[in-house]
């Protein structure tokens, strides 16, 4: 099972999300996980450069996306990866059926941080993928996983440029969830092809 976790990070609130929805996923399973960085460095005249980043993906059963939320949606340069993925692989869809999720981080209490979330929605459903959420209901109590509710996927809020406990585990339950998402899925293409 290959997993990608494709994601942007400036000052690491991101990145450290993107290590525990990593270590979720490699809880549960065997797994081939790639953390990638989009790197400003990556990006000439506003485009994305870096194809090595898509070829992985090309390669994935499931791909995370994590961004913060600049200005109520992601940041600049994930727009510029996304960007990037058009062309044959959005015109093919040639990452249909590939497992996708995503999450997303800013310092508001709400700072639009949904609506980054729901552009990573719009992203996986643009090339036909099929979008895992979270099975956690928010009950608010703040200490507890998923305290801020989103089912469509991870929000959190950064307090001092840190992300605290609870958020985490939320961000390694998201990871164990696509993992065991993709396994069953597996599983079932496995049993699929012995029966025919
Ligand atoms: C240019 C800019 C715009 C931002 N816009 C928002 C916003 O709209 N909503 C929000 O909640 N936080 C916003 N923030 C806060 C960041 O999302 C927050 O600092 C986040 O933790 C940064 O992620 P990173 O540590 O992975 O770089 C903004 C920060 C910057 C620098």
């Amino acid at each position: 099972m290959k997993v990608v976790i494709v994601y942007h990070s400036i000052t690491g609130t991101t990145a450290q999300l993107a290590e525990a929805v990593a270590a979720g996923c490699r809880s549960v399973t065997a797994v081939d996980l790639q953390l990638l960085r989009i790197k400003g460095e990556d990006i000439t005249q506003g485009r994305y450069k870096n194809s090595a980043v898509l070829e992985a993906i090309d390669q994935a059963d499931a791909v995370i996306f994590g961004s913060p939320t600049f200005m109520g949606s992601v940041s600049a340069q994930f727009k510029a990866f996304a960007d990037a993925t058009a062309g044959d692989r959005w015109g093919e869809q040639l990452w249909a059926d590939k497992v996708a999720a995503g999450f997303t981080v800013g310092t508001g209490y709400c700072g639009d941080t949904l609506h980054s979330l729901h552009y990573l929605q719009i992203l996986a459903a643009q090339h036909g993928m099929l979008w895992t959420g979270l099975d956690l209901a928010g009950a608010g109590d703040v200490k507890a996983p998923n305290r801020l509710g989103a089912q469509a996927g991870l929000i959190v809020r950064a307090v001092d440029g840190a992300i605290e406990q609870p958020d985490l585990q939320t961000a390694f339950y998201l990871g164990q969830r696509v993992a065991r998402v993709v396994s069953r899925s597996t599983r079932q293409e496995q049993q699929t092809e012995r029966t025919q």
